[in-house]
């Protein structure tokens, strides 16, 4: 049977086993599985991928993404753990998830997050920016939207990223970056990507009061899930991080910690890296060979302007209160 199948898309032979298993009654599940795997292992995976611009992500992302335990531990439980463990999450009826929404203000993790699921579940990661599509004219570029997915539905597996979808769901069209024509196809393209058994789409945004709530809706999107910005327990385990990997001079991260309230993420890699280089010229051009300090640290912090404004904060707990689904 899997050599009279092997010519056909990963499609058309869901489609044949689904049409036997009307015919015989039932089609054992893990031989729909068995037969899957054997198919997919024989398609040029690694060319597709790289043809898409995707890419494995080494495991240990996911430890890299430190603090954030909230987000972290709804992530792992109802997106990681059902792909994870397919058996167990059927024995429940706990369908998995398909397709989530991440949303928060600029540089809280939600790119790193999607990269960390793939990185937990083995799955290649794959991004695609339809408002970047290189074709004249909106048919051409939806059609190249519809042709990327084809490819991608051609991959075994993969975590599917779309960064900024606010440009292609706005609430209001004419805030959309992307043609009606590019919406729709994307629109269409998420059932595809929902039947397929090892694709999850992850789409990101900073702003997800702007996307349209039918957009949002549960049977499109599992999951709507607020990664925000990191509070003292994440930023001390974030300064962690970084500074264990730039010094081993003791610092103090209680102190780093309190002089960076609004400190995202990304502002706090910034700074750390800020205060490596600080100690390096220090070294450089006057040959006092210790390494980043404290000081360096919160001198850095002075020089680094923080992403987050007391009105974002509160925007996004009145965005997670609103929008969130988890
Ligand atoms: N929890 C974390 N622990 C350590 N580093 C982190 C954490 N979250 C994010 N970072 C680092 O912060 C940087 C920014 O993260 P990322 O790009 O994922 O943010 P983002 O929410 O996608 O931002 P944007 O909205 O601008 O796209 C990355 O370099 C990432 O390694
Ligand atoms: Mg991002």
């Amino acid at each position: 049977m899997k050599a009279a199948v092997r010519p056909f898309h990963r499609e058309d032979l869901r489609q044949v086993l689904r049409l036997l298993g009307a015919l015989n009654g039932e089609i054992e599940a893990q031989l729909l599985d068995a037969l899957e795997d054997a198919l997919a292992a024989e398609l040029d995976a690694p060319a597709v991928l790289t043809e898409l611009g995707g890419r494995v992500i080494p495991p240990g992302l996911w430890d890299e993404l430190r603090g954030m335990d909230e987000a972290k531990e709804i992530i792992e439980r109802r997106v990681i753990l059902p792909l994870a463990e397919p058996e167990l999450a059927a024995r429940h009826a706990v369908a998995p998830p398909k397709a989530i929404v991440l949303f928060g203000p600029p540089g809280t993790g939600k790119t790193t997050f999607a990269k960390g699921i793939a990185s937990r579940l083995g799955w290649p990661f794959v991004e695609i920016e339809p408002a970047e599509l290189g074709a004249e004219g909106a048919e051409r570029q939806a059609k190249l939207l519809a042709d990327t997915f084809d490819r991608l539905l051609e991959l075994p597996a993969a975590v599917v990223f779309v960064d900024e979808v606010e440009d292609l769901a706005s609430i209001r069209q004419e805030e959309r970056r992307v043609s009606p024509s590019i919406t729709n196809e994307f629109l269409k393209q998420i059932p595809r990507m929902r039947e397929a058994a090892h694709h999850l789409l992850a789409c990101a945004t900073n702003s997800v009061g702007l996307l349209d709530p039918a957009f949002l809706r549960p049977g499109r999107f599992d999951y709507v899930l607020p990664v925000g910005p990191p509070n003292d327990e994440a930023r001390a385990a974030i300064w962690g991080r970084y500074v264990g990997e730039i010094t081993d001079e003791p610092v103090d991260i209680g102190v780093l910690v309190t002089a960076t309230p609004l400190f995202t993420p990304a502002d706090i890699e910034w700074a750390a890296r800020k205060a490596a280089q600080r100690a390096f010229e220090r070294e450089h051009f006057e040959g006092n060979g210790s390494r980043a300090t404290t000081d360096d640290f919160l001198a850095a912090i002075t020089e680094t302007r923080p992403t987050l404004t007391p009105e974002m904060v509160e925007a996004f707990e009145s965005d997670t209160a609103r929008f969130s689904r988890a």
